[in-house]
């Protein structure tokens, strides 16, 4: 296959277990592109990739911004504090004047959940879901896959447990549905007041103590606890999370001695997770923040390149002529 079935990425759930691994195995072949001297190449040449970020990012925006800019595409962007939605425009009318301005990709993160579905309707461009409130964040679980592909060799049979503020995280539903599909046990943990009911649904399995929750498991996501989102306060105290939930050097006794440690980022130090714990010899956090460019090179290649030279080996092949690139 060379193309996806949808002409968006609004989520993992909308994606096939093939697709994925599609999109994992371009993004392994444009990774080699980030370690060259000169890092770009040309397939998006003369295409446009606007970023509208209507929440805080360093991770995600940049990386997507990296990503285009690799490729060769121009790109633009705008924050919501500088958007004409702070003088009370619509959604659906800055999905259609962004439109009138004829861009390819448009890379959407929105404290609404649904509101890249929405923009989705009223654009021709190809709409990225870059995280939309609670629902889902499609290239965060997609970089995930790729570390753990990365450094275990395989996505199907192995433990994955998230733990942290999973009733709020759109990383722990995209993580839940990407590790599901592609055959790996997905087990959730943390307080009781930020945990889904109807979680299992979902194909996860809940466990309450940490100690249990980690045991056995191959990798371990912590996740922040996502205070923006709550109406109040779900737990007396960052420091009693810390005490329950946290993972440290003492819960990591319970745990495989070879289970990857993951995060999303931010990390608030000391409360999801230790200073040693993120800077230990399992941590792969960085390997995330690299794999985050090269996912999203795979993302906008794949949706925008002409189907001849969406074979990502064309790309890399064709604009090297050697180790310096185009
Ligand atoms: C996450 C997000 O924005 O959902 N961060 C990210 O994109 N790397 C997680 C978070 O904010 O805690």
């Amino acid at each position: 296959m060379n193309r996806l079935r949808s002409r968006h990425v609004l989520g993992i759930s909308h994606l096939e277990p093939d697709e994925i691994t599609y999109i994992l195995d371009s993004a392994e072949a444009l990774k080699g592109i980030l370690d060259r001297p000169i890092k770009k190449v040309p397939p998006l040449r003369g295409r446009t990739v606007v970023h509208l970020f209507f929440e805080p990012s360093t991770r995600t925006k940049l990386s997507f911004e990296l990503a285009a800019k690799r490729l060769s595409a121009d790109t633009v962007g705008i924050t919501a504090s500088a958007s004409s939605v702070v003088k009370g425009e619509t959604l659906i009318d800055t999905a259609r004047n962004i439109e009138a301005m004829k861009p390819d990709v448009i890379v959407m993160r929105h404290p609404m959940s649904g509101a890249p579905h929405i923009m989705s309707r009223y654009v021709d461009a190809a709409v990225i879901n870059a995280g939309d409130g609670t629902n889902e964040h499609p290239s965060q679980a997609l970089l995930d896959l790729m570390t753990v592909r990365q450094h275990l060799g395989r996505l199907d049979g192995l433990n994955i447990t998230i733990i942290g503020d999973i009733l709020h995280s759109r990383v722990a539903h995209s993580d839940i549905l990407a590790f599901t599909k592609m055959g790996s046990r997905v087990t959730v943990c943390g307080p009781a007041t930020m945990l889904p009911p109807d979680i299992s649904a979902l194909g996860a399995r809940v466990i309450y103590c940490v100690k249990e929750a980690i045991r056995d498991a191959d990798v371990i996501i912590a996740l922040r606890i996502q205070k923006e989102r709550q109406g109040r306060s779900l737990i007396p105290s960052s420091r009693e999370y810390a005490t329950f939930f946290g993972i440290n050097r003492q819960t990591l006794e319970y745990a495989n001695p070879d289970a990857l440690i993951m995060h999303p980022g931010p990390i608030n130090r000391g409360v999801e997770m230790s200073p040693d714990v993120a800077d230990c010899d399992h941590s792969v956090i960085l390997d995330q923040v690299t794999n985050g460019v090269a996912v999203r090179m795979a993302l906008l290649s794949v949706l925008l390149a002409e189907p001849e030279r969406a074979d990502q080996k064309n790309i890399v092949d064709e604009s090297t002529g050697g180790e310096h690139g185009a």
